[in-house]
C-alpha cells in the first residue's frame, strides 16, 4: 500500500536522504555530473527552498510508514517569442531501491497528473538520460520523446 503525502509533513532528515539518493544515482549514471563536496549543505538549502516555492508540488511516498520515494514538480511558463503557455515540469522522481517495481513511481506520477489537470493544464514535461531504464516507465505512461539535448565533449 503506497501513501502519498505532502513533503511539508515529512522530517527534513528524511527528505535529505531521498534527495541525496536521487542526486547520487544521477551522478553515477551521468559522467557529466559531479557529486559536489558541499552536497550535504546544498541538500538542505535546496530542500528548504523547494518547500517554500510557490507553484510547486513536492510529494513523498510512504510504504508501510517507511519513506519510499518522492517527486518534485513545478508549474512553468513558456516565455519569450513563443506563445505563452503553462505546463508542469517534473524535475525529480526517485524511489529507494528496496521499494522499486511496486508501483511507487506510478502513484507519484498519478498525483502529479491530478495536480496538472486540476490547474487546467494539459502538458507534463521531464528530462531523462538516454540510457535510463525509467524511459520505459515514462513511455508506458504516455510520455513521448519531444526534444533531444546534444552535448559535445571538448576534453
Ligand atoms: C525510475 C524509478 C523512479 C522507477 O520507480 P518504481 O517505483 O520502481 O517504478 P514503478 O514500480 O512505478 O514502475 C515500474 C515500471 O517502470 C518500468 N521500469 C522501472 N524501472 C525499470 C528498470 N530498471 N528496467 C526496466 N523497466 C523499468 C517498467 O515498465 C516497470 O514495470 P514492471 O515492473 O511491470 O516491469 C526508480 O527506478 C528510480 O528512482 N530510479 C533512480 C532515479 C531515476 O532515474 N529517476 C528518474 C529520473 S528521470
Amino acid at each position: 500500500m503506497v501513501d502519498v503525502v505532502d513533503a511539508r509533513t515529512v522530517r527534513l532528515a528524511e527528505l535529505k536522504e531521498l534527495w541525496l539518493g536521487f542526486i547520487r544515482e544521477l551522478a553515477a549514471a551521468d559522467t557529466w555530473w559531479r557529486e559536489g563536496a558541499r552536497l550535504d549543505r546544498d541538500a538542505e538549502q535546496f530542500l528548504l527552498q523547494a518547500l517554500e516555492r510557490p507553484n510547486t508540488l513536492f510529494l513523498v511516498a510512504r510504504v508501510q510508514d517507511k519513506t519510499a520515494g518522492y517527486t518534485l514538480a513545478e508549474r512553468r511558463r513558456v516565455t519569450g517569442v513563443f506563445q505563452a503557455a503553462d505546463y508542469v515540469h517534473i524535475s525529480d522522481l526517485y524511489v529507494k531501491e528496496e521499494f522499486r517495481r511496486r508501483g511507487v513511481a506510478h502513484k507519484l506520477l498519478a498525483e502529479v497528473e491530478n495536480w496538472t489537470r486540476g490547474q487546467g493544464l494539459t502538458v507534463m514535461e521531464l528530462n531523462v538520460l538516454r540510457d535510463n531504464p525509467a524511459r520505459q516507465l515514462y513511455r508506458r505512461l504516455g510520455f513521448h520523446d519531444h526534444r533531444l539535448t546534444l552535448i559535445r565533449r571538448l576534453d
